[in-house]
């Protein structure tokens, strides 16, 4: 079994000696638990290029809005337990919430721009959430790398940028997204979604399929792309809306006509489940 960690000081404490009298290099991948495929992915890249792995299992409770999942989101110590022992990893880190939000708490990492986009529109305060507790776990982990997957993409870019902008002493590693055999894009909030409506869910997935056959068929312009993929979406029932369907640059910046490498973004209502997922344009 890994080593089960409450609090800060005691996991740092172990830590220490493991970096400073052993000498040992550490990854560290950070995760909200319910562990699935993607998680498994990014676990497994940290085993390979660090002699410790830590993962942490945390839902932060600042990165969700009001009326949005905070209480109903999966828990499951245990069996995220049974999942990083069969991985091999070394240190799991689940602190209470007044480990990391103790009384009189009162800072917070506000990356600009490219928080207030995409994801950012829909969920505000969203990213600044994810950015303070990112760094509250760098500071308390000081991992060599931090493994982040690309299925939450604009949160990838959102670190990237806080971690240069910060100048912090850690390697962000992107781990490219874990789908299910049919295309889905494993995401701990599929287990919201019943059998009829992951069905409709499977349209997100082959709308970037859609996307791509009409780049191969010559379409560049962005605009006739996304309604395309927009119509075949809605197409489907229990598809509620789409907050978004977006083509930028790897960088996030909107583009008219798309290119190899572009990113499709997008944002849709499957039922009660809002479910999100990125598609790199490879032709
Ligand atoms: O991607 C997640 O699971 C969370 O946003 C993260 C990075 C663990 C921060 O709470």
């Amino acid at each position: 079994m890994p080593l089960l960690f409450r609090k800060v000081r005691d996991l740092r404490n172990h830590l220490r000696s493991l970096r400073c009298d052993r000498g040992l290099s550490v990854g560290f991948v950070p995760t909200m638990g319910y562990l699935h495929e993607g998680h498994k992915a990014l676990i497994r890249r940290s085993r390979v290029q660090n002699d410790v792995t830590v993962v942490s299992i945390y839902v932060n409770p600042t990165q969700f809005g009001p009326s949005e999942d905070y209480d109903r989101y999966p828990r499951d110590l245990e069996r995220d337990m049974a999942v990083c022992e069969e991985l091999g990893v070394d240190v799991v880190f689940a602190p209470p919430d007044e480990e990391i939000y103790p009384i009189g708490f009162q800072t917070e990492v506000y990356v600009k721009g490219i928080s207030d986009i995409l994801e950012g529109r829909f969920r505000p305060g969203h990213f600044k959430g994810v950015a303070t507790v990112v760094l509250k776990l760098l500071n308390i982990v000081q991992p060599d790398r931090a493994y982040f997957g690309e299925k939450d993409y604009q949160q990838l870019k959102v670190i990237q940028t806080m971690v240069r902008d910060l100048l912090l002493p850690v390697e962000i590693v992107p781990v490219e997204t874990v789908r299910e055999p049919d295309g889905l894009a494993c995401s701990s909030r599929n287990v919201y979604l019943s059998e009829e409506e992951r069905e409709s869910a499977l349209s997100l997935y082959r709308s970037f399929l859609l996307a791509e056959d009409l780049i191969k068929g010559g379409e560049r312009r962005a605009e006739v792309i996304k309604r395309k993929m927009e119509e075949f979406i809605l197409s489907h029932p229990h598809v509620r809306k789409i907050d978004y369907v977006e083509i930028t640059d790897p960088d996030l910046k909107p583009k008219d006509k798309v290119e190899k490498g572009d990113r499709i973004l997008l944002a849709v209502w499957v039922g009660n489940t809002r479910l999100i997922d990125n598609w790199k344009v490879s032709v």
